[in-house]
C-alpha cells in the first residue's frame, strides 16, 4: 500500500488574472487530502466516483506502462469546491501514490506536470497554479511560462482562512470573467492591474514587507469584486477582517467558498468566525508527500 497526502492552496495574489498569463502568488495551506493506493490480487479497479482521481491513476499506468489493479480511497481536510485548491491536492496525491504503487518514483516536477494534465482533462480549462503549489509546497510563484518557489522570510504566524460554507463550479466563474473581458476592455484592464499588483506583491514578499502584500490584498479583492466574482458572503468575512485591522481577500474562483485573511491574530480570527461558516488559522505546509 502507498499513502501520499497533498496540501491544500490558497492564492494572495492573482486568481482569475492568472488564466489570462498573469502570474499568482499562492501558498501551501496546512490542510490536506490523503490518498491511498493498493494494489488487488483480483480483477478490476475499486476508485470512488471522481473523476480527479480516475483520470490521475489514468497517467500513472500510463507513465508506468502498469496495468495492475488498484484501489484508491481519499480522505481530505480541504472544502471541495471553496477556492483551497481541493481537485489539485487529489490529482497531486494520486499521481503520487499510484505511480509509486506502480514501482516508479516520479519525481515532483513530472508529478506537478501530471496533475496539471488531469485538471485540464477533467475541467476543460485550468492554470497550473494549485497543482504547482499543492505539489512544491510552500510559497509560489506561478505564470503560464514560470513557475518557482518563493522564499518569505517570517512565516511564523500563517493566515486566518474563513469559509461560508459554500462553494462555486470554477469553470463557471472563470466562463464570467472571460464574458466580461470580452465585453468590455475596462475589464481586460482590470486583469492588467492584477498582474501588476501581483508582480509588485512578489517583490514585496521576498524582501519580508508583510504589510505591504496585506495592502496589495485589499486592493486586490476590490479588483476581484470589479471583476463580479465575490459575493455578499466572501464581503461580509473580508470585511469582518478588515474592521478587526486585517487585510483579507477571497481565494479562488469566488462566487462562495473561502477567504484568506492577514495577521493571524485572535483579533482577525475573532472577527472572521462571527460571520464565517468556520474559521480556521492555516500555517504554511510542505508540498506533496509519502506518508
Ligand atoms: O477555486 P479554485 O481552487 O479552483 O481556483 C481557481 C483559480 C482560478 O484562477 C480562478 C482558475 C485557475 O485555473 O487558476
Amino acid at each position: 500500500m502507498t499513502r501520499s497526502s497533498a496540501p491544500g492552496t490558497a492564492f494572495l495574489l492573482g486568481e482569475h488574472a492568472v488564466v489570462y498569463g498573469e502570474p499568482a502568488l499562492l501558498f501551501a495551506v496546512g490542510r490536506r487530502a490523503t490518498v491511498d493506493v493498493d494494489t488487488k490480487e483480483t480483477v478490476g479497479d475499486d476508485l470512488p466516483d471522481s473523476a480527479y482521481v480516475r483520470e490521475a491513476v489514468g497517467r500513472a499506468r500510463e507513465y508506468t506502462g502498469e496495468d495492475t489493479p488498484l484501489s484508491v480511497e481519499v480522505e481530505s481536510e480541504i472544502p471541495i469546491g471553496a477556492g483551497l485548491g481541493s481537485s489539485a491536492a487529489v490529482s497531486a496525491a494520486t499521481v503520487h501514490a499510484a505511480s509509486r504503487e506502480l514501482g516508479a518514483q516520479m519525481e515532483r516536477e513530472k508529478v506537478a506536470e501530471e496533475a496539471h494534465a488531469v485538471e485540464l482533462d477533467v475541467q476543460g480549462a485550468a492554470s497550473p497554479a494549485d497543482t504547482y503549489t499543492t505539489t512544491m509546497g510552500g510559497y509560489t510563484v506561478v505564470s503560464d511560462e514560470k513557475k518557482r518557489s518563493l522564499e518569505v522570510p517570517d512565516e511564523r504566524e500563517g493566515f486566518v482562512v474563513g469559509w461560508d460554507g459554500g462553494s462555486a463550479p470554477t469553470g463557471e466563474m472563470v466562463d464570467g470573467v472571460s464574458r466580461l473581458v470580452e465585453e468590455n476592455p475596462v475589464a481586460a484592464d482590470i486583469v492588467g492591474s492584477i498582474g501588476d499588483l501581483t508582480r509588485r506583491g512578489v517583490e514585496r514578499a521576498e524582501a519580508g514587507d508583510t504589510d505591504a502584500v496585506g495592502g496589495l490584498m485589499d486592493m486586490n479583492q476590490g479588483l476581484l469584486d470589479a471583476l463580479g466574482v465575490s459575493s455578499s458572503s466572501l464581503s461580509r468575512m473580508v470585511w469582518a477582517a478588515r474592521d478587526a485591522g486585517g487585510s483579507a481577500k477571497l481565494t479562488g474562483a469566488g462566487g462562495a467558498g473561502c477567504v484568506v485573511a492577514y495577521p493571524a491574530n485572535e483579533e482577525v480570527l475573532g472577527a472572521v468566525e462571527q460571520v464565517a461558516e468556520e474559521a480556521f488559522v492555516v500555517g504554511v505546509s510542505e508540498g506533496v508527500r509519502t506518508e
